[in-house]
C-alpha cells in the first residue's frame, strides 16, 4: 500500500466513523478496521516483510492512523452512549407534580397490640413468656390441674374433644384455658420461676358474650415464702401498668380447682370511677381475672415439693381487658373482620 492509499484509508475511516449512528455499526467498524483481520491490523502484519527503511516510515504512519482511528472510535462510543442515556432519561422522567396514589396502610388488630402490652407489663415484673400447645392432653388441661375425671369443674368448660387416635388411651382436646401451660412449665423448669403464657383457648359456646375462640394470659410464680400478698402486689402493679392509670382492685373469695385459696379480682370501674354505670352494672366494680395460690396437688404433678416452694397463679381473658381499655362494647367485633372496626380501633404499625 502506498502512503497515498494509507491517507485515503485514514480519511475514509474517520469520516465513516464520524457518520455512524448506532453502537452496533460502530462495533462493525471497529472489527473491519482493528479486528483480528481488520484492514489496519493486516497493514501492521504486513510490515514484517518490508525493508527496514520503509518499515520505519510506513510503520510509523500506520501506527498514527491506528491511534487516530482508535480514539475516534472511543469518542464516538462515548457520544453514542451518552445520547442513548439521554434518550432513556427523557422517556423515563417522572412527573413529580402528579398527585400521589394513596396507599392504605394496614393496622394492628387491637388484640394483637394488647398481647404486646400485656406481655411487656408482665415481663417488667419478671414473668418470662413461655408457650404451650393449643391441642393438648386431658391430663395437662384438666387432670394435672387437680380436676379429676368426675369433677364438676370439667362441665364448666364446654370442651372440644378430638377422637382418640389408634393406640391412644387419652383423648386430646383444644385447650380450654392457658393453665395447661402450668404443669409443663413446672416439669421443664426448676424453681424459682416466673412465667407468662398468652394464647388462644377454646370453649364450645357462642352467644353475645362468648365466642368459641378467645385469648387468655396466664401468670405463674413459684418461689420460697411466696404469699397471697405477693400475688396481690403483682396484680395491682400489672393492672395499673396495663390500664396506664391508678386502678383500685378488690379480691373476692372464689373457687378454682387448681388454686387454694382462690380469688376473683375486680377493678374499680374505670368508666364511672365507682359511682355506678351500665358497664359495671351499677356495682362500681368490674371482674377482670381469676387467681390464687397454686394447689399442692398441682405442684406435686409438676414435680415440685410443696413443703419447700409456694406458688401463685392468675389468668384472665384478653378480649375483656381489650374491651375495657379501648372501649369496645361487643365481643364479636374482634372476630368479624370488618375493615371499619380495624380502621377505628386498630393501631398504626410502628415504623421500623
Ligand atoms: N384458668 C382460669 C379460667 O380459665 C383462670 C385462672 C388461672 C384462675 C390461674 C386461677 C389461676 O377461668
Amino acid at each position: 500500500m502506498t502512503m497515498q492509499e494509507l491517507k485515503t484509508l485514514q480519511s475514509e475511516s474517520l469520516s465513516h466513523i464520524g457518520a455512524i449512528n448506532s453502537l452496533k455499526e460502530l462495533e462493525d467498524a471497529r472489527v473491519t478496521l482493528l479486528g483480528k483481520s481488520g484492514k489496519i491490523t493486516e497493514l501492521l502484519k504486513s510490515l514484517g516483510g518490508m525493508d527496514p527503511e520503509t518499515r520505519k516510515t510506513f510503520g510509523q504512519a500506520v501506527n498514527d492512523v491506528k491511534v487516530q482511528v482508535q480514539s475516534a472510535l472511543e469518542d464516538k462510543k462515548t457520544a453514542l452512549e451518552r445520547a442513548e442515556l439521554d434518550a432513556k432519561l427523557a422517556t423515563e422522567t417522572v412527573d413529580v407534580t402528579l398527585p400521589a396514589t394513596a396507599r392504605p396502610v394496614g393496622k394492628m388488630h387491637p388484640l394483637s397490640f394488647v398481647i404486646e402490652e400485656v406481655e411487656k407489663a408482665l415481663s417488667e415484673l419478671g414473668f418470662d413468656p413461655v408457650e404451650g400447645p393449643e391441642i393438648d392432653t386431658e391430663f395437662n388441661n384438666f387432670t394435672a390441674l387437680n380436676i379429676p375425671d368426675d369433677h364438676p369443674a370439667r362441665q364448666d368448660h364446654d370442651t372440644f374433644y378430638f377422637k382418640p387416635l389408634k393406640g391412644e388411651n387419652e383423648r386430646r382436646l383444644l385447650r380450654t384455658q392457658t393453665s395447661n401451660v402450668q404443669v409443663r412449665a413446672m416439669q421443664n423448669m426448676t424453681p424459682p420461676m416466673r412465667v407468662q403464657a398468652i394464647g388462644r383457648v377454646f370453649r364450645c359456646d357462642s352467644d353475645l358474650t362468648h365466642t368459641p375462640q378467645f385469648h387468655q394470659v396466664e401468670g405463674l410464680a413459684i418461689d420460697k415464702n411466696l404469699t397471697f400478698a405477693h400475688l396481690k402486689g403483682v396484680l395491682q402493679t400489672f393492672l395499673t401498668t396495663y390500664f396506664e392509670r391508678k386502678v383500685e382492685i378488690r379480691l373476692r373469695p372464689s373457687y378454682f380447682p387448681f388454686t387454694e385459696p382462690s380469688t376473683e379480682v375486680d377493678i374499680g370501674c374505670i368508666f364511672c370511677g365507682g359511682n355506678g354505670c351500665r358497664v359495671c352494672k351499677h356495682t362500681g366494680w368490674i371482674e377482670v381475672l381469676g387467681a390464687g395460690m397454686v394447689h399442692r396437688n398441682v405442684l406435686a404433678n409438676g414435680g415440685i415439693d410443696h413443703t419447700q416452694w409456694q406458688g401463685f397463679a392468675f389468668g384472665c381473658g384478653l378480649e375483656r381487658l381489650t374491651m375495657l381499655k379501648y372501649g369496645i362494647n361487643d365481643l364479636r367485633l374482634f372476630y368479624d373482620s370488618h375493615a371499619a372496626f380495624l380502621r377505628h380501633f386498630g393501631k398504626p404499625a410502628a415504623r421500623i
